[in-house]
């Protein structure tokens, strides 16, 4: 019998299965896909200034809050693994293709000043001298220094791996893994049962299950699918040194594109934003935006390998920011991360530690109550 069941097995539910293990609690884990969800499919942007949005100055506290926790979450890994999570510090570049776009990056770029978060106007020279290969007709940019990228996949397996190594059991699959419905006695939740006819039973539940959430809990979680692609620098275009090396953020008439660059390589561009229901298909139409924005922005990119196209269900909410707190005796909810589940990861995993030994959560959390929509 573990003390905690978590259900869910993506970023956050490991993240805070791995917690909750170094604190010295049997753990067990219930993920449906293999961990092949929401945050593998993810660019792994850790970026407070350039996601910040109007109407949304709790989530960008919140955020900001979210990296020196993740920082050194992702040094305790590596020293504990062994394994490199891939994390660069050159920060965003975001960039504005025509007149319009310019303007639309200005009223963000204002908005974003006046919440203090550190960015820095760019000439088109200035651009170009961080990013060579950006298209001409790209006149200023405006850089967030201060944000951050990680390689998801690399930092999801070492936060598995890591959690193994400190006792969690991982079950997983489409019928070990994955989660019917919670089970309560005398209105308190005490387990959860699987789709292979299993009841397990923990004195303590942590639903972490992204944007299958309300499937099992009435929880406003809504899916928002992304579609999202790989693509790889050929080896002949790095020989000179790395074809693009801060993530860029672009607004290429009205539509929104960015590019993440990594050290091996490997660049993700995404994403679409669709409130689809649970279809994870690739279309046509989303690859070919991607792809053209991608060019627009970065003309080189048409020398790219493409390698891969996925899609995924990011956990929306109504004000997107996260549900987290305690729901109902011996259930814990963490969840609705939407588009900022791999930089909320660590601080997450602190949060549910605290929960579970019925500590406040630090101030930054009050707006993300998970009781908040309840009428
Ligand atoms: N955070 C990037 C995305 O959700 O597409």
């Amino acid at each position: 019998v573990a003390d905690v069941l978590i259900v869910g097995g993506g970023i956050i539910g490991l993240s805070a299965a791995y917690r909750l293990a170094t604190g010295g609690r049997k753990v067990r884990v219930l993920d449906s896909s293999g961990a092949r969800g929401a945050s593998w499919v993810a660019a792994g942007m850790l970026a407070p200034a350039s996601e910040a949005s109007f109407g949304e100055e709790d989530l960008t506290r919140l955020t900001l809050a979210a990296v020196p926790a993740f920082t050194a979450f992702a040094a305790e890994l590596e020293a504990v693994t062994g394994q490199p999570v891939g994390l660069l510090t050159e920060g965003t570049l975001a960039v504005a293709f025509n007149p319009d776009d310019r303007v639309a990056l200005d009223r963000l770029t204002e908005f974003r000043d006046a919440l203090d978060l550190r960015t820095e106007t760019l000439t088109g020279r200035q651009v170009r001298a961080l990013e060579p290969y950006l298209a001409a007709g790209v006149r200023s940019g405006v850089l967030a220094s201060d944000d951050l990228s990680v390689d998801n996949r690399q930092y999801l397996n070492t936060v598995a791996s890591a959690a193994r190594s400190a006792g969690v059991e991982v079950l997983d699959g489409s019928g070990a893994g994955t989660v019917t419905h919670l089970f309560r006695q005398a209105g308190r939740v005490v387990g959860a049962a699987t789709a292979n006819g299993v009841e397990h039973r923990a004195d303590l539940v942590v639903l972490c299950a992204g944007a299958a959430s309300a499937g099992l809990l009435d929880l406003p979680v809504e899916p928002v699918k992304g579609q999202i692609l790989r693509l790889q620098v050929p080896d002949r275009l790095r020989a000179a040194g790395e074809v693009l090396t801060h993530t860029v953020r672009g607004l290429v008439r009205g539509s929104e594109v960015y590019l993440v660059p990594r050290r091996t390589g490997e660049i993700v561009v995404g994403a679409t934003s669709e409130q689809q229901g649970f279809d994870v298909t690739v279309t046509a139409g989303a690859v070919y935006e991607l792809l053209r924005n991608a060019y627009e922005l970065l003309p080189i990119s048409s020398e790219f390998t493409f390698y891969e196209a996925t899609a995924a269900s990011r956990p929306g909410t109504p004000d997107n920011g996260p549900l987290v707190g305690r729901y109902d005796p011996g259930l814990i909810v963490a969840t609705g991360h939407y588009r900022n589940g791999v930089l909320l990861s660590a601080i997450t995993a602190e949060a549910v530690a605290r929960l579970a030994d019925d500590e406040a959560l630090a101030e930054e959390w009050t707006p993300f109550d998970p009781h908040r929509f309840d009428h």
